[in-house]
């Protein structure tokens, strides 16, 4: 199924007709999650790989051998995906890990009243955008990206594929409330604390860990082990659908790389979105590398 040109668009959102069919989408909206499930929920380029790898390590007490022999996607396979249930079928974990993109206002219904333990990763929206904006350029299923100041335009309209970046935040975070089961952790957190990320997820996943088991996890999710890791790395994806001479899915892992690509002008006119759209909304976020010391990451849990 290449597909490569193909838009599917379901319930008012695009997805890549590679990855997904209206059949897939509509199956992910009913599928019958059990309370054992992992579930890792995102918006694209928020640290999703990442928080796959450190699943993968915590429930395997720090062993790399499965994040090292198995590729991500079938470790932890996306719910909406076309290949999803064959994957599923087919993943050698002992506790089923699901990944999603899909918002929380279409998840919902399918999640009401499980015990799943949910993990939702975020990041600052700038350097999503950027990070988004550079994997349209290498990936052979995404629309050209155009110029960044067209790209963040889409990305603020929330006319990209997989939506709205405030709808996802929002969507997901204002569920910490009620749900005991999700725990929502940021890019930035594990960027300056992975240690204590670590802990934190394997808390929620009830998986405690040694000392020397959380030091294990530490050094195989860091960005340059991931980065030689081909299960991880996304070079086993072949050239027609990620070009690889175009970019690097491990792109440059860090926090702040939007001051690269964001002018002035542009930066002005995210604010004025941003501070409208997030009106409503409390949570904090670490704007660059200098703050990343001073800004408390952790928003909410
Ligand atoms: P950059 O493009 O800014 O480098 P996702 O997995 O949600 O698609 O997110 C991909 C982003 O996470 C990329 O960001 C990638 O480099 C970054 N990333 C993946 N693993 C990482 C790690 N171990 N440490 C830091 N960043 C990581």
């Amino acid at each position: 199924m290449a597909r490569l040109d193909v838009v599917e668009t379901f319930h008012g959102l695009m997805f890549s007709g590679h990855l997904h069919t209206q059949n897939s989408l509509e199956l992910a909206l009913k599928f019958p999650f059990q309370d054992t499930d992992i579930i890792i929920a995102s918006y694209p380029k928020s640290g999703t790989t990442w928080i796959q790898e450190i699943v993968t390590l915590i429930s395997n007490r720090g062993d790399p051998h499965m994040s090292q022999t198995v590729p991500n996607w079938t470790r932890a396979p996306w719910l909406e995906h076309y290949y999803f249930s064959v994957i599923l079928e087919a993943s050698p974990t002992k506790t089923r890990v699901i990944t999603t993109h899909l918002p929380h206002h279409l998840l919902g219904p399918a999640l009401q009243g499980s015990k799943a333990k949910i993990i939702y990763v975020s990041r600052n929206p700038k350097d999503v955008v950027v990070s988004f904006y550079h994997f349209h350029k290498m990936a052979n299923f995404l629309p050209e990206p155009g110029s960044f100041s067209e790209f963040l335009k889409r990305f603020l309209e929330g006319t990209l594929h997989y939506g709205s970046w405030f709808d996802h935040i929002k969507g997901w975070t204002s569920q910490t409330a009620t749900m005991n089961n999700l725990l929502h952790i940021t890019y930035e957190e594990m960027s300056m604390d992975i240690q204590g990320a670590i802990k934190r997820v394997s808390s929620h996943l009830q998986s405690p860990l040694l000392e020397d088991e959380v030091n294990n996890c530490v050094k195989n999710c860091s960005f340059s082990s991931m980065l030689d890791n081909k299960m991880a790395n996304y070079t086993l994806v072949t050239e027609d659908i990620m070009d690889h001479n175009k970019g690097s899915f491990m792109r440059k892992g860090k926090i702040g790389d939007w001051k690269n690509m964001f002018t002035e002008e542009l930066n002005q006119y995210f604010k004025s979105v941003f501070d409208s759209k997030m009106e409503d909304c409390i949570l904090e976020f670490v704007w660059d590398e200098q703050d990343k010391d001073e800004t408390n990451a952790n928003e909410s849990h």
